[in-house]
């Protein structure tokens, strides 16, 4: 028996005490000696320009250190013009405090520094800043016409595949066909923790920078672009995120505040954004989409064709995959998939969770919920009649596909045969109730990630790679993987990230981290097996002499023969024998392109939702949901299922309540805060049961996981109008469904 198997077993986050005890650390958290503090100006205005700054009057303040904005930020910063972060799109970044033009509303302008935090907010108050307005264009409506395809996008992006079959005529010869538009609003990324970084100035000018940030080197990088330091100088930390979501996998402009101010200034400085500030570094995009679809007799998609149109900014072309999983994940013969961005005055918009397919998979989902009803057919085996056993964007075949187990078990668990469907034809006292289901896919992505592994002879393993925890479970399975990998107890493992000193890792984002980073910490692990067999074989009397490593076993603390468990030896004592104080090994991991290009990789869901909708009110009450999740191999159960829990509640956000409204008069988004953007309370959250259908995959990665950050969101939006529809009989195809929409 083994007690040191811990890959697939729930476990308890092993950041938890330190979260609970509050002795895990924010950006905003570390209270470095002599610290000054920058409070952050953001334009009132949407367009135009800076006129005039009088920063006479903050200056004189007693503890005010300095005012900067593009009448002085030195030629030292933007040394490299061309930088870019990781992710950055097609287009320029934007540069704050580059110049006097201002190109969205809240675009910060100035930086006041001071001694204490409440004196540069005040003094920010008082600063004089006069503007020259422009004409400004806030609204996607006003550019319907005017969509232009992307040349270039960010890392991920796929132009849409080219139309396949006829789908034109396919569509007007269906026996049934709808065409419907769906919209949804704007919405914001909003973290518990708001954006910040603390630069600790050092001897010589060293940096440490404490920052919020889904990539320590992606941040790392933009700073030795702009200032031109060197690795060494620009030391990057990003411990622990209180909530990502996309919102970090850019380094945000208080960043490169604080750098500016610490190199100015020669000083340690910290840069907070307010809450009202978090609705000015990206968001979700207002998007326009259009499907139709048709159906041959015998309940087959004759047709498909999804659109897709979304604002970016004047300067930067923002893209996300937004229809192109239309193409793939129903069976059908004749498609056509179109993608369009519309330049506005707006600031760029910015991945957020499942970014594209979130949205996509609205539209399609609910279409596909118009087409079966249409078509007479219930929803479920709509989908299941035209389930897509190959990837037709592609075509290739799926490394492995269980939706239709996820189909079956969600629906069985759901209780979805017990459905009458007839829209209206349920109640439950003065409630309308109704039900509804929908899903989705995401990629399994591995990109390239390194570790390092130190075992001593204390019998302790320190484990690092420069990736980061955005609050996923990271830092616990790749603890599990590491502890399983070297057969130690958990505890004998102590992993660290989020530190530029440590092996470089890619941003946090695209469900791809336990994939690439899992991967690395795996092999680096095998790596220091082989030095542990080595170093076992010149014990004198050796029981594993002639073993190779594929003989061996690691479990219990022993390394010991498959065969002959009690041939075995202590972990332990091998690091004590070889004399050495540690032993040490590291590993890049590379996906296997060869192996993988031969697949479509991707994971799915299915989601099963129940509403209840009061008549006379038009509230909505999501009481209750199953979403099973098919994503290869799941490391932890526990954390797995808290990420599947954390999709729902924001699909459910997404459905009923978050829009970040416009006034374009003004070109400002009016409810810049938490009073008036809308996100669940508890009480608005009921039952969510979270499946995981067993699915094994050897051609994604070496440890079989497809990640499970992003799947859990897809379709539940669409679930939730569904289910709104078969309660109420209205058809609601614009998102946030609002009471306005139903009464
Ligand atoms: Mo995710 S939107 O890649 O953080």
């Amino acid at each position: 028996m083994s007690t040191t198997n811990y890959i697939g077993q729930a476990t308890s986050r092993v950041d938890g005490p330190a979260k609970v005890a509050g002795t895990a650390k924010y950006a905003a958290e570390f209270n470095v000696p002599n610290l000054a503090y920058g409070y952050v100006v953001s334009s009132p205005i949407a367009k135009g320009k800076i006129t005039k700054i009088d920063a006479a009057a903050v200056l004189a303040l007693p503890g005010v250190l300095q005012v900067f904005s593009h009448e002085n930020v030195p030629t030292l910063a933007l040394l490299d013009r061309s930088y870019k972060d990781d992710i950055a799109p097609g287009g320029s970044p934007f540069r704050p405090l580059h110049n006097a033009e201002i190109k969205f509303s809240q675009q910060p302008v100035a930086l006041v520094v001071a001694d204490t935090f409440e004196l540069a907010r005040y003094a920010a108050s008082i600063l004089k800043i006069e503007y020259e307005v422009t004409g400004h264009e806030t609204n996607i409506e006003t550019k319907r016409s005017q969509g232009f395809e992307p040349g270039t996008g960010k890392t991920g992006f796929m132009p849409p595949p080219a139309p396949r079959g006829n789908p034109d005529q396919a569509l007007a010869a269906a026996m049934h066909s709808i065409d419907q538009e769906y919209v949804h609003g704007t919405q914001h990324h909003n973290p518990m923790e708001m954006f910040a970084t603390t630069v600790e100035y050092l001897e010589g000018g060293k940096l440490n920078v404490y920052d919020k940030t889904q990539g320590a080197f992606n941040s790392q990088q933009v700073i030795r672009k702009v200032f031109g330091l060197s690795k060494e100088d620009a030391r990057v930390i990003s411990k622990y995120t209180g909530g990502g979501f996309g919102s970090g996998l850019r380094p945000q402009y208080q960043l490169f505040m604080a750098v500016l101010a610490a190199l100015e200034l020669k000083h340690s400085v910290r840069v907070s954004l307010t809450r009202q500030q978090m609705f000015s570094l990206g968001h979700r995009p207002h998007t326009l989409q259009t499907v139709q679809l048709g159906t041959k007799p015998d309940g087959s998609l004759a047709a498909l064709q999804h659109h897709a149109m979304h604002e970016t900014s004047r300067f930067e072309d923002y893209t996300e995959n937004v229809v192109n999983w239309s193409g793939m994940l129903y069976q059908c013969d004749n498609v056509k998939l179109g993608y369009q961005l519309a330049k506005l005055d707006v600031y760029t918009p910015q991945d957020m969770r499942a970014p594209g397919a979130a949205t996509g998979s609205f539209a399609l989902e609910v279409a596909m919920d118009e087409m079966a009803y249409a078509a007479g057919l219930d929803p479920l085996d709509f989908r299941i009649r035209n389930y897509a056993v190959r990837d037709q964007n592609l075509d290739k075949p799926f490394s492995s596909k269980k939706l239709r187990e996820c189909y079956h078990e969600g629906a069985a668990k759901f209780g979805w045969e017990k459905r009458n469907p007839a829209p209206r034809s349920t109640r439950r006292g003065t409630m309308l109730v109704g039900s509804g289901m929908a899903g989705g896919v995401w990629d399994a992505t591995q990109q390239k990630a390194a570790a390092k592994v130190s075992l001593t002879a204390d019998g302790k393993l320190t484990v690092q790679s420069g990736t980061n925890e955005i609050g996923t479970g990271t830092y616990t399975i790749m603890t599990q993987i590491a502890a399983e990998t070297l057969g130690l107890p958990l505890e004998a493992v102590d992993f660290q990230l989020g530190d530029t000193t440590f092996p470089a890792a890619p941003i946090q984002g695209g469900s791809w981290t336990a994939a690439s980073v899992g991967t690395a910490v795996k092999e680096a692990c095998d790596a220091l097996g082989e030095k542990l067999l080595k170093l076992a074989q010149q014990l004198e009397g050796s029981p594993l002499e002639d073993a190779s490593f594929e003989d061996v076993e690691f479990v219990n603390g022993q390394l010991r023969l498959r065969l002959d468990p009690n041939q075995a030896v202590v972990i332990r004592d091998i690091v004590q024998a070889s004399g050495e104080e540690k032993v040490e090994a590291d590993a890049t991991a590379r996906p296997n392109m060869a192996k993988q290009q031969q697949y479509s990789l991707h994971a799915h869901n299915a989601v099963f939702v129940e509403v209840e909708v009061d008549e006379d009110l038009g509230t909505i009450h999501v009481t209750r949901v199953v979403n099973a999740v098919a994503a290869g191999r799941i490391i932890n159960p526990k954390t797995a299922r808290s990420q599947v829990l954390g999709s729902v509640v924001w699909g459910i956000s997404m459905a009923l309540m978050e829009e970040t409204v416009m006034d374009h008069k003004f070109g400002r988004y009016v409810n810049h805060n938490y009073a008036e953007y809308h996100i669940p309370v508890c009480a608005d959250i009921h039952d969510i049961d979270v499946l995981f259908v067993e699915e094994e995959d050897d051609i994604v990665n070496p440890l079989g996981v497809k990640g499970i950050g992003e799947v859990g969101m897809l379709g539940v939006a669409a679930a939730i109008t569904n289910a709104v529809y078969h309660a109420t009989g209205k058809r609601v195809r614009e998102l946030p469904l609002t009471i306005d929409k139903l009464l």
